[in-house]
């Protein structure tokens, strides 16, 4: 066997078999198969897609690439975001779930691109803890029923060495690629519910819905398939969620939601992402699970959690801070917001130093953007948009107006949930 018959089978789009594409990926991780020769096999996989077996299959051999994580906790339930723009769900859902007896113990990644990432959000808040032994992090859960940290182990080293080639070579947006990464690394990290959060639209790495379809039933099959509850909701990514997108801006906006002062969609989709982690791990109705949910969110039981697991892990809320250089940006006409592009808000919340082009880029926690309206709202000239948060990098008000789109026509209000698949 050798790489270059497989790089030819791929592009005759020939099924590969399992020992085949085990030779690729150990191959990939031992340097005898180079990165040129992945980057043409990843683009053939791009453009030709694989096969639901070949994908299977390709997940298992990337779930065995590495550690996995086994802990004696019962239940234990995990949700993935596949990325958005203001998408802080998991700072609300995490205590949430925890404070219904649904045990949380994840591994959260940092922001890359336009979206952002827990763990950065995370620390926002001086002193908490984002890294910890394993053995410290299954007492946490224990103790509490909560625990997040950022890569620990050697979980799923493909991964880490397919998608840093995947990141430059435009092939992060392909069904098969993108299934197998987030459910190898979601088997890898022990959680016997997996709920994931799969974003469609402008500012989501898929924007098609028949593609979120398809990859959210593929995800689901294979959660199933090794034994996992697993269930899947595409959400609308069209817009940033919530109206707060920035690091400190983005806690504080849980902390509201998490206080019953939630905006609506965010409102909508934590308490929908919460309830099927809590109705998969508990195995009751998800109306029953929903109303637990709704409970915890109204009754401060999810807040408590929240504090209770930020000192736990170090953090001081008090410590959390804004920018104090701000600036709003008012409407340009009268009219009804119909579009706010989700993907140039993410790019110029970047810009104002909430998130890195490279790994090695340092991030300022305090900076971001408040919008004032969303999709749906009336809007009068010289009202509101939204407000800048900013230290040393500024934006353009062009730019700014540029993200939004006002019409005379009403435009409805998008429905955050398009679609359960369980
Ligand atoms: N998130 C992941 O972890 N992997 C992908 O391929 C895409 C989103």
């Amino acid at each position: 066997m050798d790489i270059l018959e497989i790089i030819e089978k791929k592009e005759k789009n020939e099924k590969l078999s399992k020992e085949e594409l085990e030779f690729t990926i150990k191959g990939f991780l031992d340097g005898t198969i180079k990165d040129y020769q992945m980057s043409a096999f990843l683009t053939e996989i791009d453009l030709l897609g694989l096969t639901e077996e070949e994908t299977i299959n390709l997940t298992n051999i990337m779930l065995n690439s590495g550690d996995k994580i086994k802990l004696d906790i019962k239940p234990l339930a995990d949700k993935h975001s596949t990325g958005g723009v203001g998408d802080k769900t998991t700072l609300i859902v995490a205590p949430l779930v925890a404070s219904l007896g649904v045990n949380v113990a994840k591994m959260s990644g940092r922001g890359l691109g336009h979206t952002g990432g827990t763990i950065d959000k995370l620390e926002s808040i001086k002193g908490f803890k984002t890294e910890m032994t394993l053995s410290e992090f299954e007492n946490q859960v224990k103790k509490i029923g909560i625990a997040l940290v950022g890569q620990m182990g050697n979980l799923v080293p493909a991964d880490k060495k397919i998608y840093a080639l995947r990141d430059v070579t435009g092939t992060v947006d392909s069904i098969p690629l993108i299934a197998s990464s987030v459910m190898s690394k979601k088997l890898a990290s022990g959680a016997d519910t997996i709920v994931l959060d799969l974003k469609v639209g402008k500012g989501a790495l898929v924007e098609n819905l028949e593609e979120a379809k398809e990859l959210g039933n593929l995800m689901v099959k294979i959660g199933n398939m090794n034994g996992k509850n697993t269930a899947c909701l595409l959400s609308n990514m069209d817009q940033p969620l919530g109206y707060a997108v920035g690091n400190s801006l983005e806690v504080i906006e849980s902390i509201e939601t998490l206080k019953g002062n939630g905006p609506e969609d965010l409102n909508e989709l934590v308490i929908r992402l919460s309830s099927l982690m809590v109705c998969l791990s508990k195995n009751i109705k998800l109306e029953e699970a929903t109303k637990k949910v709704k409970e915890n969110l109204y009754n401060g039981k999810g807040y408590e959690k929240f504090k209770q697991w930020i000192e736990a892990q170090g953090g001081d809320l008090n410590t959390l801070k804004v920018a104090s250089k701000t600036q709003d940006i008012l409407a340009d006409k009268d009219g009804y917001i119909s579009k706010i592009d989700a993907l140039k808000i993410g790019k110029l919340a970047r810009a104002l130093g909430a998130g890195r082009l490279t790994k090695e880029d340092k991030i300022n926690h305090e900076v971001g953007i408040i919008l004032n309206k969303k999709v749906g709202d009336k809007v009068n000239k010289g009202e509101k948009l939204l407000t800048v948060y900013y230290e040393n990098k500024q934006v353009s008000e062009e730019e700014i107006l540029n993200c939004y789109e006002i019409t005379e026509k009403y435009t409805k209000k998008p429905n955050i949930i398009i679609e359960m698949i369980k």
